[in-house]
């Protein structure tokens, strides 16, 4: 290692953004579930920049049916100073799937393996920093660093069991009844080790290859595998909920900044980010809240916890706790809570009844009324 560089030199990172998204349909029906913006930004750019942020250069991203999309997203990583090698995965057979075809691509090297759906609020670079001391040990240098967050319901995640010396002894991929609370967050740190793990576990119950039964093989090879909690916020964003509970945590850090226009019968109040180009007319927009470039907000009121894609118009409308994508419209629709709406949607009042509802949804849409 050059000294004085930083601790994730020599070390490559290997991003996920293959997969369908179905539990985001039908937002994601044709895009990419880890380019769904939150505080207006994709998901995955929130990741790129903090592996980047921990001296990571090579970065390989798996990418399946929505690769057109990332790939004109990300680009060759030259925005945040990454190499980026993409990398086809023609189906989604599972995140130990991931390292087995990345295999040319990493090499003999350490990595970090980055669920491009995952946000956390701990510093990457540490979490990196952390392996490098592990593995600079002259004896029993860990073969894997995992994160475990203690939740509340681990069913919905790999989850791990830790001895009295807090080494990890047996991990679990979504089990019905938990044997810990400790869910395993979607980031992990590896040496070569791993590959011939991958390469020696079948396809689980749900048919995938699990990256958690590969590091439970490192287990019982009797390699070292070291956890790490972390203790800030984490969010697999895959759902609606997470995916507004993140928005909400991404809003409370945002540096306010006015670069549009507000005339004088309007107020902003609190922690608000106006792009270049928007417009706020005779409305409120009290943070912390995110209006993107060229949006037009008239006659509204857009309240915490919001972020507004650019473009949007709001008129004669109420809005809070939502994330609105790119090129929507709101009109006189009353008001709008804990909403995640996709691009180009219109919710407007009708010409029709009084109290009926006129619907135009796309597959697996979901509206639900008070
Ligand atoms: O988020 C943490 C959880 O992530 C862990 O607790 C689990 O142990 C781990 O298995 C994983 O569970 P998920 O069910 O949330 O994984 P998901 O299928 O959502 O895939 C995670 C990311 O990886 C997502 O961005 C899509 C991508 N992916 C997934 C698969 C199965 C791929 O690129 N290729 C794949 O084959």
């Amino acid at each position: 290692m050059v000294v004085g560089a930083p601790a994730g030199c020599g070390v490559k990172a290997l991003v996920l953004c293959g997969g369908a998204g179905s539990r985001l349909r039908p937002l994601t029906h044709t895009s990419a579930k880890q380019l769904v913006p939150v505080a207006n930004k994709p998901i995955l750019f929130y990741g790129l920049e903090a592996i980047a942020e921990a001296g990571i250069v090579d970065v390989g991203i798996i990418v399946g049916d929505t690769r057109r999309e990332v790939m004109a997203a990300v680009g060759d990583g030259a925005e945040w100073g990454l190499r980026v090698t993409y990398i086809r995965q023609d189906e989604p057979l599972g995140l130990a799937h991931c390292v087995l075809i990345a295999r040319d691509f990493l090499g003999e090297d350490d990595f970090l393996m980055y669920l491009g759906d995952n946000l956390l609020e701990d510093r990457l670079a540490d979490v990196v920093a952390g392996f490098a001391a592990e593995r600079a040990q002259l004896e029993g240098a860990p073969a894997a660093m995992i994160l475990l967050r203690k939740v509340l319901d681990a069913r919905q995640f790999g989850v791990a069991v830790l001895d009295a010396d807090r080494r990890v002894t047996r991990l679990v991929e979504k089990p019905p009844e938990p044997p810990s609370d400790l869910a395993m967050v979607g980031i992990y740190l590896f040496d070569a080790r791993v590959h011939e793990a991958v390469a020696s576990i079948g396809p689980s119950g749900r048919g995938e290859l699990e990256i958690t039964d590969a590091i439970q093989w490192l287990v019982d090879a009797g390699h070292r595998v070291t956890a790490r909690e972390i203790t800030g916020w984490w969010i697999d964003t895959g759902k609606k909920d997470p995916l507004l509970e993140a928005n909400r945590l991404l809003l409370e850090e945002l540096e306010p900044r006015i670069e549009g226009i507000v005339d004088e019968a309007s107020s902003i109040e609190g922690r608000v980010v106006i792009e270049a180009g928007a417009s706020i007319v005779r409305s409120t927009v009290r943070g912390p809240a995110v209006i993107g470039a060229g949006v037009r907000v008239t006659d509204s009121f857009v309240g915490p916890f919001t972020a507004i894609g650019a473009g949007c118009e709001i008129t004669g409308s109420e809005i809070d706790h939502s994330v609105v994508l790119e090129g929507s419209r709101i009109v006189d629709a009353g008001r709008i809570v804990d909403s995640l709406l996709g691009r180009e949607v219109a919710v407007v009042r009708g010409e029709g009844r009084r109290g009926a509802t006129g619907l135009m949804l796309g597959d697996h849409s979901r509206v639900e009324l008070a």
